[in-house]
């Protein structure tokens, strides 16, 4: 692997970090950080053992891929020296809505530019990632971004034109099946559970549900259908589901949650 620097030592480095190193795809002598004012960079150093650089020019300098990982709202007020020292090195952000063109505002001189979207189950290595890049990307630098993804999860590559789609669902869809799993919780409780056992019955459906998805590799309405015997009680409850048009609120979450995107990325 590439000599890696992390700019942003916050939650997101820390999960490709710690994925990178529990997979031995490189070793902490491959990798440094630095982070804003605060402490981040010294605690992720200190719990990896990865390098904590003394300022940009010293984390820049040996690096051959570069990861943006601060917050959206900090690239305005990015260091204008990144331009040249990012110059001939492959760019990776994770920065929430902000495109490829913007990317390149900041770092004119990179060898290439690759938008990431990841999501929070990244933190445990269950992400799902999607990316686009500004230009194709050489061999040995897919295989540097593919190792630095699936170092927390899965990743597809997309075009940029369906990221906003991409973060409707993947990016926020955690937090939709969050609030999907509060609800069957509050119904539980309204059925007679106490919300103790109603919280453990909604989370640990709704893991194994997604277990059984991935591990069957079966298409849902296939997997419902096993389970909804004709006039039975999960059929009984699905006919709510639809009476209430489910999808369509499902949809219009999607898409609103789209449109925020797009607005977003506009301003940014
Ligand atoms: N967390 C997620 O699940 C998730 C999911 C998708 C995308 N993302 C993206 O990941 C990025 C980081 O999010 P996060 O959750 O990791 O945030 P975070 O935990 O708050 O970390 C932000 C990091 O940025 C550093 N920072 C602040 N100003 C800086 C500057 N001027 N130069 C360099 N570093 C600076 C902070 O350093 P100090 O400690 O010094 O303040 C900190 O290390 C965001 O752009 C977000 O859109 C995150």
């Amino acid at each position: 692997m590439p000599k890696i620097a992390f700019l942003g030592a916050g939650r997101m480095a820390s999960a490709i970090v710690d994925g990178l190193l529990a997979k031995n795809a490189c070793s902490p002598a491959d990798l440094a950080c630095l982070s804003g004012a605060g402490t981040s960079a010294q605690t992720l150093a200190a719990r990896t053992g990865i390098r904590l650089a003394s300022g940009l020019d010293d984390l820049l300098a040996g690096a051959d891929v570069v990861v943006i990982a601060f917050k959206p709202q900090h690239l305005a007020s990015a260091d204008p020296r990144l331009a040249e020292l990012t110059a001939g090195k492959l760019v990776l952000s994770v920065l929430a809505a902000k495109t490829l063109a913007r990317l390149e505002k900041t770092f004119p001189r990179a060898r290439n530019l690759v938008r990431t979207m990841p999501n929070t189950p990244s933190a445990i290595g269950a992400g799902m990632t999607g990316w686009c890049t500004l230009k194709s990307l050489s061999a040995e630098d897919r295989a540097a971004v593919l190792a630095l993804l699936r170092a927390i999860g899965r990743e597809v590559e997309i075009p940029e034109t369906q990221i906003d789609a991409l973060m409707a669902v993947s990016g926020c869809g955690p937090a939709f099946v969050f609030e999907f799993t509060a609800a069957l919780r509050e119904a539980g409780i309204t059925a007679g559970l106490d919300r103790a056992t109603a919280q453990m019955l909604a989370v640990e459906t709704v893991l194994g549900a997604g277990r059984l998805m991935a591990r069957t590799q079966t298409e849902p309405e296939d997997l419902r259908n096993q389970v909804t015997s004709p006039n039975g009680t999960t059929f009984a409850g699905l006919k709510r589901m639809e009476a209430r048009d489910f999808r369509g609120l499902i949809q219009e979450t999607v898409l609103a949650a789209k449109a925020r995107s797009e607005e977003l990325s506009r301003d940014s």
